[in-house]
């Protein structure tokens, strides 16, 4: 299979936060629609789940470690059926926009142990970019083999994925410029940490924390970690803020972007 590009639309950006019932924020998806053609590889998108993921996941006690089995198992129906239409909404506008793509969902295919991923076949995603098509997949609720049901992250897939199949590059698109050395609501002096290697990870990681109480999946700690293995695999990673036009299509066309870049 040919190399292929790893981009993740956080939920942040491509939904409306804090908006119930949850909204796509129709605007933004339609300009990272056009942002993403400037790849010359094929694409597999990563939805974040944002205002349809999280909230849902938390009602039913996704994140908190004494939820009984039956309580998550109980909030599948809601979190998929959420999960569903966003993806279909996004997959929805990129085909307006001339990209030809297709959503693939982790929730029929994929099993989790304790939170992490056990069984995840990739046949129908390779074969889905070797027919020229761009991949959509998302955060989603899986079963889980240990809990009854876990949350699978958006953030999760990426790294699988990146882990799994032959991937250039991943962009990590979130609403901030990048990794931050401060909580920007705490302190509008945050600076944007330019690169994160062996020299900084555990410091980077210590300030970074959880990135929201709503966030029933690790916040950007984890994120960094993941990030970091893979690039230890010699493949280009950047966080990156996808609310600003052009940062996408720059990283897309190997511009220097305002963005942290994640190098081992
Ligand atoms: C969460 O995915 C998916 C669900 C809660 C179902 P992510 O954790 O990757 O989503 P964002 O980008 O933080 O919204």
């Amino acid at each position: 299979m040919n190399e292929f590009v790893l981009v993740k639309l956080g939920g942040s950006v491509i939904t409306k936060k804090d908006v119930i019932p949850p909204a796509i924020n129709i605007p933004e998806v339609i300009r990272i629609a056009k942002e993403i053609q400037a790849s010359t590889k094929p694409l597999v998108i990563v939805l974040g789940g944002g205002a349809y993921g999280h909230q849902a996941a938390h009602k039913y006690g996704f994140g908190i470690a004494d939820t009984p089995a039956s309580r998550l198992l109980s909030g599948i129906p809601s979190i998929r059926h959420n999960m569903s239409l966003l993806s279909g909404g996004i997959e929805t506008i990129l085909q307006s926009e001339g990209v030809s793509s297709v959503v693939i969902p982790p929730f029929p295919i994929v099993t989790l142990i304790d939170g992490e991923i056990e069984r995840f076949p990739l046949e129908v995603i390779t074969k889905t970019l070797n027919s020229g098509h761009t991949v959509i997949t998302h955060g989603d609720v899986c079963y889980d083999s240990t809990r009854g049901a876990s949350i699978l992250s958006g953030d999760t897939i990426v790294a699988y994925l990146a882990n799994q199949l032959n991937t250039s590059s991943v962009f990590v698109g979130t609403n901030v410029d990048g990794v931050l050395d401060a909580n920007p609501n705490e302190n509008p002096n945050a600076q944007i940490i330019p690169t994160i290697s062996e020299h900084n990870k555990e410091q980077v990681i210590r300030v970074a924390g959880p990135s929201s109480s709503t966030d029933v999946t690790g916040g950007m700690a984890k994120k960094i970690h993941d990030l970091f293995l893979i690039s230890q695999k010699g493949i280009e990673v950047a966080i990156f803020n996808l609310s600003v036009p052009g940062r996408l299509e720059g990283l897309l066309k190997g511009d220097q972007v305002i963005c942290t870049r994640i190098l081992a």
